[in-house]
């Protein structure tokens, strides 16, 4: 089944890459491969026999020797949290920061680089279709071999070409004058920036860069304006959940309230009653830092 399948009652078939849910921290991907050596998967819930998923509906939960199991159909968002890591990888709040700051819709053309462990691919792939397209270059072979197998498995074989390329030396082919946007996920990515602006569209098209470190902010920065980028924007995207409970308080009564009682005779014996209310928790620590994202224009 296509990542990108929007029927809404499919079944498991074989080929597919399934989503296992366990519990709420545990979710497992695992491809559909009849012909594979590993036909059953080990959960904390009991073994899985793979083949015996084909069939059921996506959403099925499927009773198993302590609890159940949830099969769930495949999207982005559960394939970055399942993916078998090659690299490091961008996670949900830089993803959708990307997406939203690269102003990617159905029919964007996107470059990327590097493709990595694909967590971003399959987020622009999906934003981009079914008229747009994603061309994603890495350097790594075994990394470039693993992402245009997963592609294909993926059904994302029209929207996603996977290049073997040293961007900073080559670039990006011969894409030029072409692309809406461009993201650099890389650990130099100043040294991508010319061959960005040569494949970019000119006229409001969009530059990204995620990079760990503030002093590759700095060395990118500098590039992009020397470039003649404008609109520079750096931002770091931190998540703070907040948490939203009832909390009992010890309230002090004054005098006069307390001698009015609250039921006739029940007067308060302590100058405190107990009051309970609905307040908001603040983290006391934020989740730490992956990195800092830059974005710009091209006019
Ligand atoms: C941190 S990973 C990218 C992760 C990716 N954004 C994801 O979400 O899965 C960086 C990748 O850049 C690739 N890379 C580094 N230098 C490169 C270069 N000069 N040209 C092309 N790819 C390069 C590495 O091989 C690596 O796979």
């Amino acid at each position: 089944m296509s990542f990108l399948t929007s029927s809404n009652h499919p079944t498991v078939a074989e080929g597919d890459t399934v989503m296992i849910y366990i519990d709420y921290s545990t979710i497992l991907a695992a491809q559909i491969d009849l012909s594979a050596k590993q036909s059953v998967i080990h959960t904390k819930k009991g073994p899985v026999s793979l083949k015996n998923l084909i069939g059921h509906r996506y959403g099925t939960k499927l009773t198993c020797k302590s609890g159940y199991v949830q099969i769930l159909q495949p999207t982005p968002e559960l394939w970055t949290k399942t993916l078998p890591f090659r690299t490091q990888i961008l996670y949900l709040p830089d993803i959708s920061m990307i997406v939203m700051h690269l102003d990617l819709k159905p029919g964007s053309l996107v470059g990327e680089s590097g493709t990595g462990s694909g967590s971003l691919s399959h987020a622009i792939a999906r934003t981009v279709a079914p008229s747009g397209h994603l061309y994603t270059f890495d350097y790594h072979d075994v990394r470039v071999q693993q992402a245009r197998k997963e592609v294909v498995q993926h059904g994302l074989e029209d929207i996603i070409t996977v290049q073997l390329a040293d961007v900073y030396e080559n670039g990006y082919g011969t894409l030029e004058n072409h692309l809406d946007a461009v993201m650099l996920d890389l650990p130099m990515p100043w040294l991508a920036i010319p061959h960005a602006k040569k494949a970019l569209k000119k006229g409001g098209s969009r530059v990204g860069s995620f990079s760990p470190c503030i002093e590759q902010v700095q060395r990118t920065c500098e590039e992009l304006k020397k470039h003649g980028f404008s609109d520079l924007v750096t931002l770091e995207c931190l998540m703070r959940p907040l948490e939203v409970k009832v909390m009992n308080m010890n309230s002090w009564q004054p005098p006069e309230v307390r001698a009015a009682g609250v039921d006739g005779d029940r007067r308060p014996k302590t100058p405190f009653s107990q009051i309970s209310f609905s307040t908001a928790i603040i983290p006391k620590e934020v989740p730490g830092h992956s990195g800092f994202l830059t974005f710009a224009s091209l006019f």
